[in-house]
């Protein structure tokens, strides 16, 4: 099982780390602009506020694992064919995505904390989350808790953002460059294929060779 990236390809735990937090940024984004067009009061929305956070909380604990991967796992080569500006667009695009899987949460943690109703905050109501000592930071409680709420939608107008030019530019990989740039993070197929470049020194030694 190849568990690891390769020069080639993403390895089996990058994979379930991607589509895993995909999913759940996606369900948490419309669940957050579903939920704040319920009625305040009534008991389902507090319910879905709690499920909210909760899942919010597991995109924490995801990123800063996946964080950690990635540091001890470099992504594959960007094919080489790909002009300068697009390698940068890339990196700068997942690093714009792995910085709203950490300030979604973590301006939502903050808005809770400065709340003036309190809401103790326990993650699928076995794991309780402490507030942040935020205190009233700008102002009063509430202008706090406003200051962050706003916070918390840019971060998710961000995602929104790179989200649909990182779709675009996946399927563009796919169907006008037709490389394997979306394939090997659907699979880890093209990480167990043969280094491509060293597929090439070992055919150019063997014409210098003469074999
Ligand atoms: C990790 C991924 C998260 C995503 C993608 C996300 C996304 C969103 C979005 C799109 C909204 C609607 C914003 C608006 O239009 O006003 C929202 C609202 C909210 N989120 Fe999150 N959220 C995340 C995590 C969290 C966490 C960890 C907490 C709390 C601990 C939290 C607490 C809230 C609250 C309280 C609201 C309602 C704000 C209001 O009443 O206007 N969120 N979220
Ligand atoms: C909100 C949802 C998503 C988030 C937060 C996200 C985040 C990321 C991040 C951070 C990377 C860089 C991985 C690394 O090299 O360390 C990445 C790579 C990638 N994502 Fe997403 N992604 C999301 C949804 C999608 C969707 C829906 C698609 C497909 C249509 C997709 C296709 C890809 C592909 C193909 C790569 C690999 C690019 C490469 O090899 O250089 N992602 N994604």
């Amino acid at each position: 099982m190849q568990l690891r990236n390769t020069p080639t390809g993403y390895g089996l735990v990058a994979i379930a780390f991607h589509w895993v937090m995909a999913v759940l940024m996606i369900g948490l984004f419309a669940v957050g602009k579903y939920m704040t067009g319920l009625d305040p009061m009534a008991p389902e929305t507090f319910a879905i506020y709690q499920w909210h956070k909760s899942f919010g909380f597991l995109v924490l604990a995801l990123a800063v694992a996946r964080l950690a991967w990635r540091v001890a796992n470099p992504a594959p080569r960007l094919p080489a064919a790909l002009p300068a500006w697009q390698r940068w667009a890339a990196h700068l695009g997942h690093a714009g995505l792995y910085a709203v899987l950490i300030a979604l949460p973590v301006t939502g943690w903050l808005m809770v904390s400065a709340s003036p109703w309190g809401i103790p905050t326990v993650v699928f109501d076995v794991l309780p989350i402490p507030h942040l000592p935020v205190g009233e930071a700008f102002g009063t409680k509430a202008e706090t808790e406003k200051v962050f709420m706003a916070l918390h939608e840019y971060a998710g107008f961000l995602l929104l953002a790179l989200f649909v030019a990182h779709v675009a530019a996946a399927l563009k990989h796919h169907f006008l460059d037709r490389d394997d740039v979306l394939a090997r993070m659907l699979s880890p197929r093209p990480a167990r294929a043969p280094d491509a470049d060293a597929d090439t020194d070992a055919a150019s030694s063997l014409r210098a060779s003469g074999d």
